[in-house]
C-alpha cells in the first residue's frame, strides 16, 4: 500500500471535498491577526520564543519541554532520524506517517491491528520487545479515542509512547494522556491551517534537546511561530465552540449514514467517519461524477476497498453527501 498517501490529493477541482479532514471554519479575527503579524515579521529570522512560552503556560509545562513543529508530521520524522528506533509498534488502521518516517529510518516495524469490529486497540497485542510505540488519539481514519487506562498499559521503562493528539480539540471530554512519553499537536485540524504547517510536541526536556539536534534551523516559519503563539493563548472557549458545532453536525450525518441500506458507520470523536460498503464497487465514481469526492481507505493497512472515510462538514453539504450516496446505492 502507498503509505503516502493523503487525502488532500483526491478531490477533483471544484468537487465538494469530504476527502481531506478540514472543518471549513472561518479565519477568527485573533489568528487573522496572528498571521498578518507573521507575514509582517517576513524580514526576519522566526523567534520561537513567544509560542514555546505560551504552549507551555498552556499546558503547565516548561519551555524546554516544548518542540515546534512544521505540522505534527515533523515529529514523526525526528524521532524517527534522531532515535533510529530499532522496532516500533505502529497502530492499524491509523495515520501512516510515522509507519513511512520510521520505515525511512530502517526501524524494524511491527504492525499492531485495531480489533475491526469497534476499532479497539488491545495493549497485549503490543510485543514486549518494541522501543517505540505510535498512537492516534483521536485515531485516524477510526475516529476511536484511547481510554486512559489502556494508553497507560502501553508505558513501558525503555519504551518511547508517543500520542498523535492532532485531533484532539475535537474531543474536548477526552482523557489526558498521562503515561504518553511525546504528545505531539497540531493547529492544521482545530483551526484550518493546513497550509501553514503549525505544530509542536510536548517532551522531557533531553528529548527535546535531542530532537532539536535534528532539526535544521528556522523550520517552523514566521506565520507559524505567530499562530501557535496565538493559538495557545486563545480563548479555550473558542476551541470548545468548534469542537461542539463539529459534534452537532457528527451527529446529524451519522444518523443519516447509518439509515442507508448497506452501510456500516462507527461513532467518531473527531471531524470525519469512518463507513463500511457491503458493496463498494462503483461507489467513489459514482459519487465523483455527482461532484463529491470521498477518500478511499485501501491505503491504510487493514483495510480495503470497502471502506472510505467521510469528513464531517457543515450541513447542506452533508445533506449533498448523504443525497449522492443513496442514489449511488440505489
Ligand atoms: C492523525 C494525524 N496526525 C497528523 C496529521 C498531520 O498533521 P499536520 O498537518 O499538523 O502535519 C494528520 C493529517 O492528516 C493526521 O491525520
Amino acid at each position: 500500500v502507498n503509505l503516502r498517501l493523503h487525502g488532500d490529493t483526491i478531490a477533483a477541482p471544484g468537487a465538494l471535498d469530504f476527502a481531506i479532514n478540514l472543518w471549513p471554519a472561518p479565519t477568527p479575527p485573533w489568528l487573522g491577526d496572528a498571521l498578518e503579524a507573521g507575514l509582517a515579521a517576513r524580514h526576519h529570522y522566526p523567534d520561537e520564543a513567544p509560542a514555546k512560552a505560551a504552549i507551555a503556560a498552556r499546558h503547565r509545562r516548561r519551555p524546554d519541554e516544548v518542540l515546534l513543529l512544521n505540522g505534527a508530521c515533523e515529529a514523526f520524522w525526528l524521532l524517527a532520524h534522531a532515535l533510529a528506533p530499532r522496532r516500533a509498534a505502529c497502530v492499524h488502521p491509523g495515520f501512516t506517517e510515522p509507519e513511512a518516517a520510521l520505515r525511512a529510518a530502517g526501524t524494524d516495524i511491527v504492525p499492531v491491528m485495531l480489533d475491526p469490529d469497534r476499532w479497539e486497540l488491545d495493549p497485549a497485542d503490543v510485543p514486549e520487545d518494541v522501543d517505540l510505540v505510535i498512537v492516534g488519539n483521536p485515531n485516524n481514519p477510526t475516529g476511536t479515542l484511547l481510554p486512559a487506562e489502556r494508553l497507560r498499559a502501553l508505558a513501558r521503562p525503555g519504551r518511547l509512547l508517543v500520542v498523535d493528539e492532532s485531533f484532539i480539540d475535537f474531543a474536548p471530554a477526552a482523557e489526558p494522556a498521562d503515561g504518553g512519553d511525546v504528545i505531539v499537536r497540531s493547529l492544521t485540524k482545530i483551526h484550518t491551517l493546513a497550509g501553514i504547517r503549525a505544530g509542536y510536541l510536548l517532551a522531557d526536556p533531553d528529548l527535546v534537546a535531542r530532537l532539536d539536534g535534528h532539526r535544521q534551523p528556522w523550520s517552523v516559519n514566521a506565520l507559524a511561530c505567530h499562530a501557535l503563539a496565538a493559538a495557545a493563548g486563545a480563548p479555550p472557549s473558542e476551541i470548545l465552540q468548534i469542537a461542539a458545532e463539529v459534534a452537532e453536525a457528527r451527529t446529524a450525518l451519522h444518523t443519516q449514514l447509518a439509515t442507508l441500506p448497506g452501510v456500516r458507520v462507527w461513532p467518531s470523536a473527531a471531524n470525519f467517519l469512518l463507513l463500511k460498503l457491503d458493496e463498494p464497487g462503483g461507489v467513489i465514481d459514482g459519487l465523483a461524477d455527482r461532484g463529491i469526492a470521498v477518500r478511499p481507505c485501501d491505503s491504510f493497512p487493514g483495510l480495503d476497498g470497502s471502506y472510505i472515510r467521510v469528513a464531517v462538514r457543515p450541513g447542506p453539504d452533508n445533506a449533498r453527501l448523504v443525497g449522492a450516496l443513496h442514489e449511488v446505492l440505489a
